[in-house]
């Protein structure tokens, strides 16, 4: 296994407050893992701030085995990592367009962006939602167009803030069935999250921050 991303003495403070310090946050490359703790624990603020959305310091940080600083915030790890709201905000065109942003923001040739965004839809299962407009789909559709448009990038590191926490039955585990698909192309996902069927996926590590302390499972 190799380390994908090490960051030494992560520190998140709001005002006087001390949110985390943890001494040592690592994730193995291609690895999934759970992030919990309870409510307020700073499992979004986590994710914010390795995906670059929230300021933070540490130590040290290497990504991909280069020495990088966490602020400001690298091009290397823009260009690597994506992240999943959980209430996704779209743009109010469609739905393909919303999953090919990304990838035209990023110089890809139009033609490619088109292939990519309807392979992308086909794994989804939003193929037929692809010229509607965001706002008028479901709750276990905009996540499932939200996760489409993160994987479409690629990343090597993809965070999941509470991919299932407002779905019930059929598009929860439409979600959830996506998941392992994901792992499965290779990107270390971190998910933030309290479902247990999430939390049980195979092969999934947990993590849980407590008093702003990270503590590692198998
Ligand atoms: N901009 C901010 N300024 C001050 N405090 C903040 C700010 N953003 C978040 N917090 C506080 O940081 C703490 C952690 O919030 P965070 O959303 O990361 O928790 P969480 O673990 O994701 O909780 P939940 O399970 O409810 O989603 C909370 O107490 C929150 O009020
Ligand atoms: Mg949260």
């Amino acid at each position: 296994m190799s380390a994908l991303l090490v960051i030494e003495g992560l520190r998140k403070r709001y005002g006087e407050r001390a949110l985390f310090d943890i001494e040592r946050f690592t994730l193995e490359a291609a690895s999934a893992y759970v992030l919990t703790g309870v409510n307020g624990a700073g499992k979004s603020t986590l994710l914010r701030v390795l995906a670059g959305l929230e300021p933070a310091e540490a130590r040290a940080l290497h990504f991909d085995g280069r020495k990088l600083a966490l602020a400001p915030y690298p091009d290397a790890l823009r260009a690597a990592v994506a992240y999943v709201h959980q209430h996704p905000i779209m743009f109010s065109t469609s739905v393909a367009h919303n999953i090919g942003y990304g990838l035209l923001a990023r110089g890809a040739a139009k033609g490619q962006v088109k292939v990519d965004v309807a392979r992308a839809m086909a794994w989804a299962g939003v193929e037929h939602l692809h010229a509607s407009a965001p706002a008028s789909l479901s709750g276990g559709e905009k996540q499932r167009v939200a996760l489409a448009r993160a994987k479409v990038l690629r990343p090597r590191l993809l965070l999941l803030d509470e991919p299932t926490a407002n779905l019930d039955g059929a598009a929860r585990e439409q979600v959830i069935a996506l998941i392992p698909t994901l792992i499965a192309a290779g990107s270390t996902v971190v998910m933030a999250c309290h479902d247990p069927d999430l939390i049980g996926l195979p092969g999934v590590r947990r993590m849980k921050l407590r008093d702003g302390r990270m503590e590692y499972r198998a």
